[in-house]
């Protein structure tokens, strides 16, 4: 089955993420894909809220059953992440935000959500910023469009659509090798300052082993697998 044949566009949601968990929970089999343009609720990773402007966003969340059974949930992620850019020309910085001109224009939340069968199921959840020409003042300096940055919008419909073409494409993967080229074709985190769990500093030297972050703290380099 196609997976875009399980879209399902929904006037207004909370969030499109607890959608799909509820699915998942009811006993929902095959690929569940909930969007809206219009999501009132929004979560986005660290606890931080999501906020799109009705109309004006895509929000989707998406299960497909072969990712409940791979065991790196953080490369779907990426691989969304590299999706999204190759469908609008932008580019990745790890985790998995994509950027045009170094600002934000999709985020990626992935959450593992236990199916009725007791399975880790990863929900990947997908905010675009299509036609907002404001942001709230505390992202405004760092947020875009696709209208701001390349004079036109999509539809939430074609913007999906172009999405998921690209994301599909990336249905092999199962490993950071599997994903490693064609990350590399749209990254930008090299440079990028981020703080560690730790409080520290560090400035992003590109990606390791599993798809963690390499970077350098006071001249010392590190791997780690969650910054900010
Ligand atoms: C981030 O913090 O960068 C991730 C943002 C993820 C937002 C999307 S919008 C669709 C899905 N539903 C949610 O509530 N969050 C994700």
């Amino acid at each position: 089955m196609n997976p875009k044949s399980c879209i399902e566009f929904v006037d207004e949601a909370v969030s499109t993420q607890d959608l799909v968990k509820a699915r998942l929970h009811s006993g929902a089999s095959g690929p569940i894909i909930i969007a809206t343009a219009n999501q009132t609720g929004g979560r986005g990773r660290l606890g931080r809220t999501w906020v799109g402007r009705p109309g004006e966003s895509l929000a989707v969340s998406i299960v497909l059953p072969r990712w409940c059974r791979l065991r790196r949930p953080w490369l779907i992620g990426m691989s969304a992440a590299v999706a999204c850019a190759s469908a609008f020309d932008a580019r990745v910085q790890w985790p998995n935000d994509v950027v045009i001109d170094g600002r934000k224009v999709a985020g990626v939340l992935v959450e593992l959500v236990t199916d009725h069968l007791g399975t880790g199921c990863p929900v990947v959840g997908i905010g675009l910023n299509l036609g907002q020409t404001e942001f709230p003042a505390e992202i405004a300096h760092r947020a875009t469009s696709l209208k701001l940055a390349r004079g036109r919008s999509w539809t939430p419909e074609e913007a999906l659509d172009q999405m998921l073409d690209r994301l599909l494409s990336l249905e092999h993967v199962e490993t950071w090798e599997d994903l490693r080229d064609a990350w590399s074709v749209f990254d930008s985190t090299r440079g990028k300052r981020y703080r560690l769990t730790g409080g520290e500093e560090a400035e992003a030297l590109g990606i390791g082993a599993d798809g963690t972050l390499l970077c350098s703290v006071d001249g010392e380099t590190r791997t780690v697998l969650a910054a900010e």
